[in-house]
């Protein structure tokens, strides 16, 4: 049986219904740029953070540029970021004209490593220092990184763009954030019918700023006190996202659900499947595996005659990007990184995937291991 790696539409029964009759509501009144429904999105994802304001964008690569705008970086600035990421959190730092310094990981979580951290730090004083919450959980370490960066006035840019829901003994991850983003590409855990992203702010005056920033700068409709660009979220796709988070816990949980159950049947198995620091109840956004480099494409090539589908994310660390070459500032660490990029193979989850599906990728995945010599 072919499992598809993401199957964006398991709609509720409901679910289409409802947004055709939104859609025409939102055509109707033509409410195509923020608006009630991007008003009624910022408030609810506030309610649900505890964050103190939260600022609709158009996308996360945004939202990350904004961020970054809001705690002050410019132009020759050093920024430290994680080396094993998304592109976007690289670009981010090169289009707001700072330096990149990409940081190495730790194995045990993913994330990146807060000793290599202390070193970055000592070593370049930077102006900002990101961090990526990547596969939908966050560092062991992630406090004491908080920590760190107050004490030494550094501020802080989580990158969210994975970690919707992401929660921290008990506390949504975005709660004691100085500044965090997420996207809402649709392929997120919520995602939305477009591109869009927003930035969770620990005071009221940065949300402000970048709501500012995000529309042209603006202070009045023909005033602008800041020069910012147009970042701002449409109509259709927060009412798309407002319509989703109606249903967003069951559609965690059943994600949840198949991280967990892989997790299971991979340690009886003996395969390396990571998972989150204790203390931390992941999204369920990525499943990951990790397999001897040098027999990755055996697996990969069995999941593919079988039909299974799935993922490689990251297939590179950011410092050995091609596009990296002209901006990156130093790197420090970036093995283990690139360890990563080398070994990772993510299985399908997504929300609603059906309990037959999951015993399929168990079973072609354990066939796999064994025919690459992985598993007796
Ligand atoms: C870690 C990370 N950062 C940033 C982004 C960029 O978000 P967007 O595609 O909405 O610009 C993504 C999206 O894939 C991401 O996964």
């Amino acid at each position: 049986m072919p499992v598809p790696f993401i199957d964006l539409q398991r709609f509720e029964a409901d679910f289409l219904t409802r947004w055709a009759e939104k859609s025409a509501e939102i055509s109707a009144k033509t409410m195509f740029v923020g608006g009630p429904e991007a008003n009624r999105l910022e408030q609810r994802l506030m309610e649900r953070s505890s964050a103190a304001s939260v600022v609709g964008c158009a996308n996360g690569t945004d939202a990350l540029q904004l961020a970054l705008r809001a705690v002050g970086v410019g132009a020759g600035d050093v920024v430290l970021l994680p080396d094993a990421t998304f592109w976007a959190t690289f670009e981010a730092v090169v289009n707001v004209a700072a330096k990149p310094v990409t940081v190495d990981i730790d194995m045990r979580d993913l994330q990146m490593d807060a000793n290599l951290l202390l070193q970055a730090i000592e070593k370049h004083q930077p102006k900002a220092v990101m961090i990526t919450h990547l596969y939908g959980w966050a560092s062991a370490r992630l406090a004491e990184i908080r920590s760190l960066c107050r004490e030494r006035e550094i501020p802080l840019v989580e990158d969210g763009a994975q970690a919707f829901d992401v929660e921290i003994n008990g506390d949504s991850i975005f709660k004691d954030a100085h500044v965090a983003t997420i996207s809402f590409y649709p392929a997120k855990v919520l995602g939305a019918c477009g591109d869009s992203g927003a930035v969770y702010c620990s005071s009221e005056e940065m949300g402000n700023i970048i709501r500012q920033l995000g529309n042209h700068g603006r202070s009045t409709h023909y005033g602008h006190t800041l020069v910012g660009w147009n970042s701002r979220m449409g109509g259709f796709d927060a009412a798309y996202l407002n319509l989703c988070l109606d249903y967003i816990d069951e559609r965690i949980e059943s994600r949840r659900k198949v991280t967990a159950r892989y997790r299971d049947a991979f340690e009886k198995m003996g395969v390396c499947h990571v998972a989150p620091p204790a203390g931390q109840k992941e999204n369920g956004y990525l499943s990951v595996a990790l397999v001897d480099p040098d027999k990755r494409d055996v697996v990969t090539g069995h999941l593919k005659e079988k039909g299974i589908g799935f993922g490689i994310v990251y297939p590179g660390s950011m410092s050995n990007q091609p596009g990296a070459a002209g901006f990156l500032h130093d790197r420090i660490g970036g093995e283990k990184s690139d360890q990563l990029s080398q070994s990772v193979i993510n299985l399908p989850v997504f929300a609603y995937m059906r309990d037959e599906e999951v015993e399929e990728v168990i079973s072609v995945f354990g066939e796999a291991m064994k025919k690459a010599g992985l598993l007796k």
